[in-house]
This record gives structure tokens, sequence and C-alpha cells, in this order.
């Protein structure tokens, strides 16, 4: 049959294809909450300015609370036919309370209504967001506090590089996650204007107040231009460009997880909880959280390319494309807040094995720039030269195929007779550690420092 919201000039109803390709109830029915807190408001509005009857109100107001409750215990059916979120709830509020239902679309378009909705939902989102990088924050904080003096290897090139703590290389990842976070609230910021009110694409002649939906809503202000109120998806696409970025640096990190956690480093040992085992190989305890983590990002960067593809070509104002934005962001956000949750348990429970991170920090020349640093230090040599002694005598060492600290005084003069015994001090890697004592450097002092910081700070 015809259309029952917009079916007017229509002689017959849309063919079935025109239904399955243009119905969007199957996932915009997420936004039932954020449709009916926007209704509620405009409504509201409408009987503040004499648009409609305080009775009206009253009873559309009643009719979207008792929506509400059918949708959230599972008693509302959807329709296909009344294609998205909002035509449903109009539709139940016409059977529920007749004719005064009719009257909540003054004044208003689902083009503003939809991008009202779904800025509440990405909104509450990146405030959902927001909370969980706080505690993956902290438990990264408090396990460098914990281990802020255990010696590990520190890579370039996933190369022994110079030894680092434990607690410095997790406060890194503390580092990122705090510019992500500011990221998230840099698009919330601009996220904050309320589009109700702007209706289709022109404005209204009816004297609605926007200002007052915008603060019934805990938007900032209106937005300025009805074409760009119903046009933008700006906030969607920096909230997921912010997504993806957090995605990047999750990413590396369950890199890092499965890597540590592999029988050839041994660096930490995950927890049952959060690894899982093989049907066919009894010895496995596979880090399946940290490499889904690690993929996540697929789908997240995903959603960046599908949004931006399909806004790129849109003239203004609104069009139907743009209904494309849902599922994308959606599914980038439900992922994300999964993959920090996953994050922050395995942070949680990850044990550092000290003993295998210490071996493995001292292999690999690791102490070389100390050396190096050392010559400079008490033999005054250019930095430069220093380097070309210190590299002669790890060509000695791994010659010989020993540590640094096991070539014999007699072979360090052979190639600098000046070296004297002192030059063992510095070849252990928590001396190196220690040593590192500049602003942001690995010492465990400094570690312990800017851990208790950040501890004071998200608490
Ligand atoms: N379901 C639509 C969307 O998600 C709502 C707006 C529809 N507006 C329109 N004029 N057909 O974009």
């Amino acid at each position: 049959g015809k259309n029952s919201m917009w079916g007017g000039r229509f002689a017959a109803g849309p063919a079935a294809i025109m239904e399955d390709i243009n119905a969007s109830i199957g996932f915009d029915q997420k936004l039932y909450r954020q449709d009916i807190q926007g209704s509620k408001a405009h409504a509201t509005m409408l009987a503040e300015v004499g648009i409609l009857t305080a009775e009206d109100r009253d009873t559309i107001i009643k009719g979207l609370t008792q929506i509400g409750e059918e949708i959230e215990h599972g008693h509302f059916t959807f329709s296909r036919a009344l294609e998205d979120i909002h035509m449903n709830v109009e539709a139940r509020l016409r059977e529920l309370i007749g004719d005064a239902a009719g009257r909540l679309h003054t004044a208003r378009s689902r083009n503003d209504q939809i991008a009202t909705d779904t800025k509440l939902y990405v909104r509450a989102a990146i405030d959902g967001i927001d909370a969980a990088l706080a505690d993956l924050q902290k438990a990264l904080a408090k396990k460098a506090l914990e281990y802020a003096g255990t010696v590990m290897p520190g890579f370039t090139h996933l190369q022994s590089a110079q030894p680092v703590t434990f607690g410095h290389h997790l406060l890194a990842y503390v580092e990122m996650v705090n510019r992500d976070r500011g990221r998230f609230q840099d698009a919330r910021k601009r996220l904050n204007e309320s589009p109700l009110g702007a209706a289709a694409l022109a404005g209204t002649s009816f004297p609605i107040d926007r200002k007052m939906t915008a603060e019934a809503l805990d938007f900032d202000r209106p937005t300025a231009n009805s074409l760009d109120s119903v046009s933008d998806r700006d906030y969607a696409l920096e909230t997921l460009a912010a997504a993806s970025i957090l995605s990047m640096h999750l990413s590396r990190f369950a890199e890092e997880i499965v890597i540590w956690s592999s029988a050839q480093f041994q660096f930490i040992q995950l927890s049952d909880a959060l690894t899982t085992g093989s049907s066919i190989m009894p010895q496995k305890k596979n880090p399946d959280a940290a490499e889904l983590v690690r993929a996540k990002i697929g789908r997240v960067m995903g959603a960046f390319t599908a949004l931006m593809t399909v806004m790129k070509g849109l003239p203004m104002a609104y069009a139907k494309d743009m209904q494309e934005d849902k599922e994308p962001i959606f599914d980038a956000l439900e992922t994300l807040e999964l993959s920090i949750a996953a994050t922050t348990g395995m942070v949680r429970d990850m044990v550092p094995n000290a003993k295998a991170l210490k071996k493995a920090a001292g292999s690999g020349y690791a102490t070389a720039t100390d050396l190096a640093d050392w010559l400079v230090r008490v033999l005054n040599m250019p930095f430069r030269d220093a380097h070309h002694v210190t590299g002669t005598l790890v060509g000695m060492a791994a010659e010989r195929k020993v540590d640094l600290h096991k070539l014999s005084l007699d072979e360090m003069q052979s190639v600098e007779p000046r070296i004297t015994e002192d030059v063992y001090s510095v070849l252990s890697v928590d001396k190196s550690v220690r040593s590192r004592l500049s602003y942001g450097g690995t010492a465990p002092q400094n570690v312990r420092k800017q851990a208790r910081k950040w501890l004071r700070q998200l608490s």
C-alpha cells in the first residue's frame, strides 16, 4: 500500500526492492533513545512557544515514554515499510494517542531529526570511550609504578637498542592514549551544536526556539546555518579519525603483547582469562584477545574510509547517501569500546617475567651506547670517535660470541689503551637505566615520578 507518512502524492506503493534498499530500521533502531529524547525536547519547545497546546504536549510526551519502554522491553514491532526509527516511533505514537501525534512533526524534518539523533549517539559514545580510556591509563600507570625498575630491552628496528624499564614502556602508551583522549574531546567540542530546528534544509516559518531545544539536549548552542546543519557529518568523520588513530595505538600495543607472550620471548605472562587454548596442541595458550585488538583497526579505519567516501561528492544539503553513515559509525565505536576493555584487561592481568626481561636487556650489546658515553665522559673523546672505538669492541665481542662485559681489560685496551677497570661499571643494564635521568628518560626514579603523577591526575 501507499506510505502512510509521505504517500500523499503517490498513486502506488514502493516496489519490494525499493523498500529493501531504503529501509534503515534494521540498524537505526539503535537510535530509539536519542530519537525519543529529541522528540520530547521538540514537543516541549513547541508548547513553550505556543505551537502545541499543553495538553497535546503532555499526551505526546506520555506516549513517547511508553514507546521507549516498549522498545526497551522488546515489545515493539518495528516495521520495514515505515523505513526508519523516526517513522516507526511516530506511527506508534499515532496508534497510542491519535491525531495529536501528527502535530509533533511541525517545524521539524527527518533531516534535522537524524542529524540530532546521530550526534547524540556519537557524543555518548565519545563519553563512554573517554571513561574507558581513563581506566586503561590507570591500569597502565599502576603497572608502570609496580615495574618502574624492571629492566627490559628497548628496541629500534626490533633490534636490541638500549635497556629501558617495563614501567617506562607502559607509560609511553599512557601518553599516546592521552593524546587520543584529547582528539576525542576536540571532536566533541565541535560536535556539540544542535541541528534540531534546521528542519529539512532551510529552517522554518514557525516561531521556534532552537536555543531551548539545544539546551534541553545538552548542546552548547544551536547550529548557525540550516543547510550545514542537515548535511554535516564532519563530527562523525572526526570521531572516526580519532578512533582510527586510537586503534592504531591499541594495535601496536597488541602486537607487542603477541610478541612478548611468545615462547621465544617470554617477556610477559598473560592470564588464562584473556587467552585461549588449542583443540589440537595441548601446550598452547594463545593471545587471541591481543590478536583481535590488533585486527579491529581494520574495521575502524574501514569505517572512516567508508564514510569519507560516502560524503565526498554530496552537494548540499541532505541526500539519502547519508543514511549509509550509521552502520560504520555504530560498528566502529562499538568495536572500539570492546578493544579498549580487552586491552585494559590484559594490562591488569599481565605479569612481566623480570628474569627473562633482564637477560634479554643485556644481550645484543644493548649497553654499547653506555660504553661510548663513558669514553666521552671519562676520556673526553669526541662522541663520533667513541662510537667508532665502541663499534670495534662490539665487533670483537661478536667474533668471540660473548657480551661486552666479558671482554677482558687487555682486550679493551688493545683497542683504546686509556680504558680503565671503571668501564665495567657502566656495562650493567641496571646501571644503564639508572643513568638515564634526563627529563622523560627511562631511569626508574623518573618512571616512578611519572607514574605517580598520572595516577594522581587520573584519580
Ligand atoms: N533514515 C534517514 C537517514 O538515516 C533519515 C532522514 C531521511 N530523510 C529523508 N528526507 N528521506 O538519513
